[in-house]
């Protein structure tokens, strides 16, 4: 993906970026102060706000090969179950049920399958949102904070996860963090914002 003069304004906001190159198939790091633009710069990539000039080249991508995975994650007013098939229905593909219960079990939610999805603690909330997110094998994944809020087990689970989707079918993932945490040691490469700018380290 390659993002070039894209500049955008909200309100007092304005972000500039000449030339951003995000290399396929590793994890990028996006990395800076809380109201840089983090949020602003991931919806734009994933095509949910447009910018005001400048392009986002997806290098052959559609839109059905990207997800985000927002700030607060919104979930159904129905089950865990049903809110993790979402993304499969809207796309015609049918839920392989063992491979569900598979991955409800490696998060811990197994038990949750038929639970209402918005009485899960938020951490539990997070490990739906993931496994919603990768559910119908995206190329293009973008993590807004999702992952920055987990105990220390929880985020060696999501590592792990990471890392093998990336020896099977690797992913383009641009993860977001106000701070450098311990999942940014998973990535390949860091980018860092301040004030709507990416900035050399
Ligand atoms: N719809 C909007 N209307 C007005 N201002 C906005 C709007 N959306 C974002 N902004 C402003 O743009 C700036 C960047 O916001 P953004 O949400 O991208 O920050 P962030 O880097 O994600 O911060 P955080 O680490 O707190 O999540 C902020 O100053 C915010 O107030
Ligand atoms: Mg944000």
């Amino acid at each position: 993906m390659r993002i070039t003069d894209l500049e955008k304004t909200i309100g007092t906001f304005h972000m500039e970026v000449d030339d951003l190159y995000i290399e396929p198939e590793k994890i990028h790091g996006i990395v800076g102060p809380n109201g840089c633009g983090k949020t602003v710069f991931l919806k734009i990539a994933a095509g949910i706000l447009p910018p005001d000039t400048g392009t986002v080249d997806y290098d052959g991508l559609s839109p059905r090969d990207i997800t985000m995975m927002f700030q607060r994650p919104y979930l159904m007013h129905t089950t865990v179950y049903e809110n993790l098939i979402y993304p499969l229905k809207i796309r015609g593909i049918r839920p392989d049920e063992e491979e569900i219960d598979r991955m409800l079990s490696r998060v811990g939610l197994k038990e949750q399958k038929r639970q209402y999805a918005r009485s899960l603690s938020s951490g539990e909330r997070q490990k739906l949102s993931f496994l919603r997110a990768v559910i119908f094998k995206p190329r293009m994944i973008m993590v807004d904070e999702t992952l920055s809020n987990l105990d220390s087990e929880s985020e060696e689970l999501f590592a792990g996860m990471i890392g093998e989707i990336q020896k099977v079918r690797p992913v383009t993932w641009l993860i977001v963090n106000h701070q450098m945490d311990h999942i940014c040691r998973l990535c390949d490469e860091m980018h860092y914002m301040e004030k709507g700018r990416f900035v050399k380290r």
